[in-house]
Formats: C-alpha cells, structure tokens, sequence
C-alpha cells in the first residue's frame, strides 16, 4: 500500500510557486489573493488560515475581509465591486460556507471570471465543461496532479466520484473525463453504492461522512482519494475513509490530515500566479 502523500508534494510545488513569484516580483507584478470571510465558522477560520500562511511563503500578498456573521449579501457584494475594479488585486476567494441568510450563488456570480481563482463563477463552471481553459476548483485540480505525480493512470479506468458538489465532485468528474478516465458519479442517494464503489480503479470519497467508506467499498488494488476531513470529539482528524479498515487492501491511499487539504492549497496558490500572468 502507498501513502499518496498530499503534504510533501503540496510543499515542493508552493516551492515552484515562490521561484515564480519571486521573478514577478522583481518585474514589479506582485501577485495579490482578497479572502472574504464572512462568519467565525471555526473550520472556515482554520481553512483561510492555511490559505494565508501559503500566500505567505509562497510572497503572494494577502488581504483577509473578516466580515462577520451578521454581515449583509449587500455588503458582501459592494466589497466584490471594489476589489472586481482595483488593479492590484488578482484573485479573489469567497470562503464558503456563507452564513444561511446569504444567497451563495448570487454572490459568486458578482466576482470577476478573471480574478475568480476558485472556479466557481457560472462563466468559468461552463468553460470547465466544455472543456475550456479556465480555472480549475483547487480540490478537482489538486486531486489530478496528486494522482499524476505519482504514476497513477487516468485513462481508460474506472474512476467513481461520490459527491455532486459544485466545489470538489461535479469539477472532478470532468477533470477525470478530460483525461480520459471512464466516470461514475454517485451520492448519498445512489443505490447499491458499495457494489459501485468496488467496481472502482479510482475512487474519488466526497460524502462528506466520517469514516464512511469501510472495506465494504474497496476491492484490493483500488486506488483511494479521501476528500473529507472531520474532527472528532477527541480532537483528533479523519477523513471520509475508515483508513484503518481499508488500508491493507487498496494499492494507494491519500491521507487525513496532509492528503488533498494541502493539495488544495497548493493549487490556489498555482491560480493566484495564472490569474496574474493572463493579465501580463
Ligand atoms: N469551502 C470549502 N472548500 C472551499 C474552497 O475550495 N474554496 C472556498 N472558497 N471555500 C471552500
């Protein structure tokens, strides 16, 4: 069994990212990411955190909008329309989830496709499906480059997707499409899902369940990629994977914690420096 290890690749690309932006830096191009977060969800604060801390390694300035829980979609939007028109500003990444009061989808769709680093703007979810180039969700994205560093052929196997997000299933699914990947996508509604997920060469767990996927759902020689990450009540991490029970059967493996979470971040930081270079 191997460990596809999300830490350690995430560590050497955010390396490549730092030589790049090192060069854009001297050229005068700093790169710059606007994080709005709205709300004190303690994962969401965990989360940007991370993000900033890799915009820091990597020289990539961040600006954090902590706006609050009672923040307004009005005032989420008028802070979209500023930083859609300030020239500095390359990217900018909405922290979801939004508090419930919030419209999600309106408030995506106001960010500029240009800066819109996440992919999650209407205009670039279309590209992505017609197979345009255009910015990939950093988890879609993460998960391909984990599984290509490592050797693990995409095409023409069998890869399930479990989950249907817009932010990680939908976008892997045509991620693993494009690369010529033969896709099943299924949900928490799927039947027989465990006779479907042991049909699988890749398995994509993005349920969103604790330790969901036993070894009920694995035949040997799979390869696992684990999406989720939960903490416990013992304060300790896991994934949508029992990993326990699965580890002895399946070919390869992505851990919680340091599988696709620091893969994830890699990748904006990759977007950041292509939303910067398209405006050069
Ligand atoms: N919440 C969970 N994952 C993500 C992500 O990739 N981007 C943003 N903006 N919010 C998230």
């Amino acid at each position: 069994m191997k460990i596809l290890n999300g830490k350690e690749l995430a560590s050497k690309i955010k390396d490549r990212v730092r030589d790049t932006v090192s060069v854009l830096n001297e050229s005068g191009h700093g790169v710059t990411l606007a994080v709005i977060q709205a709300g004190d969800n303690a994962a969401s604060s965990t989360y940007v955190r991370n993000k900033r801390n890799a915009c820091d390694y990597c020289g990539i300035k961040s600006l954090v909008y902590n706006l609050g829980s009672d923040a307004t979609e009005e005032h989420i939007v008028n802070l979209i329309h500023v930083l859609n028109i300030t020239d500095y500003i390359d990217g900018i990444l909405v922290q979801l989830p939004l508090p419930s009061h919030i419209d999600e989808r309106k408030v995506l769709q106001e960010i500029d496709p240009k800066k819109d680093i996440d992919g999650f703007h209407e205009i670039n979810a279309g590209k992505l499906l017609i197979g345009e180039k255009t910015f990939v969700p950093c988890t879609a994205k993460g998960i391909i480059k984990i599984l290509k560093e490592n050797n693990i052929q995409i095409e023409g196997q069998n890869c399930v997707v479990v989950g249907r997000s817009n932010i990680v299933g939908k976008p892997v699914a045509l991620e693993l499409l494009k690369n010529n990947g033969t896709v099943t996508i299924c949900h928490s509604k799927t039947k027989n899902l465990e006779l479907i997920c042991r049909e699988a060469d890749i398995l994509i767990c993005a349920i969103g369940k604790p330790r969901f996927f036993n070894k009920e759902y694995i035949s040997p020689n799979t390869v696992v990629v684990d999406v989720g990450i939960h903490r416990l009540e013992d304060g300790s991490l896991c994934g949508d994977v029992d990993f326990d029970d699965v580890k002895d059967i399946v070919s390869a493996i992505t851990p919680v914690p340091g599988g696709i979470g620091p893969m994830t971040v890699a990748m904006l930081m990759e977007n950041c420096v292509e939303a910067k270079i398209a405006k050069i």
